[in-house]
């Protein structure tokens, strides 16, 4: 499964999503993008509300996010793909994940079912620190393992990554999930 926080369907981000599907199609596996910034999601409400009576629908507000559960619920891995906002992860991307705490609230010790997780990213410029530290803080927290890093850059206008080695490489970690 993989979550885009970017707005921009054509970005750089976007981009490095679908040459990360591509390969991970081609090796067999089956893939599923949400496109967050076009889907209804609002944030989460702090509520500690979350149940599992539907396990579909955990949360208890009612929105694009049971699109995205069902999904979640079976992934073996989880993409998060972004661009770099304020040297962290867009708002998109981070009010989507907030929400997959209904989901953590059903499980001992607010830990999710072991995932794998992959972190893809674009930037003008290149202080992916901040972003980095917070994914391998977040994998940490809910047990998930790191099976990648692609970090695109010195990129800013759509269609600046085009022809990009990461391109490649985004490609060759999607063909070599098995
Ligand atoms: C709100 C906003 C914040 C940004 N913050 C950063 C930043 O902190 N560091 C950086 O290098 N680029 C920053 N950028 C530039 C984007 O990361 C860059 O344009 C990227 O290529 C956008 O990816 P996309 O094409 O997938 O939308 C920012 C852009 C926006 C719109």
């Amino acid at each position: 499964m993989v979550l885009n926080g970017s707005p921009r369907p054509k970005g750089n981000t976007s981009t490095l999503v679908k040459h990360f599907k591509e390969g991970a199609e081609e090796s067999g596996n089956e893939v599923t993008v949400f496109n967050l910034d076009s889907m209804n999601i609002s944030g989460c409400k702090g509520c500690f509300g979350g149940n599992i009576k539907d396990p579909n629908s955990p949360c208890v507000q009612k929105d694009d996010m049971d699109k995205i559960y069902p999904v979640y619920k079976d992934a073996d891995i989880v993409v998060l793909a972004s661009p770099l906002y304020y040297w962290n992860l867009s708002g998109q991307l981070r009010t989507a994940f907030d929400r997959l705490f209904a989901v953590e609230e059903t499980v001992p010790n607010w830990r999710s079912h072991e995932k794998g997780a992959i972190l893809l990213m674009a930037a003008e410029g290149d202080a992916f620190d901040i972003a980095v530290q917070y994914y391998k803080t977040l994998l940490e927290h809910l047990n998930w393992k790191n099976l990648g890093i692609i970090l695109a850059g010195g990129v800013n206008n759509i269609g600046d990554i085009e022809g990009s080695n990461k391109l490649n490489e985004v490609k060759e970690l999607g063909a070599s999930l098995k």
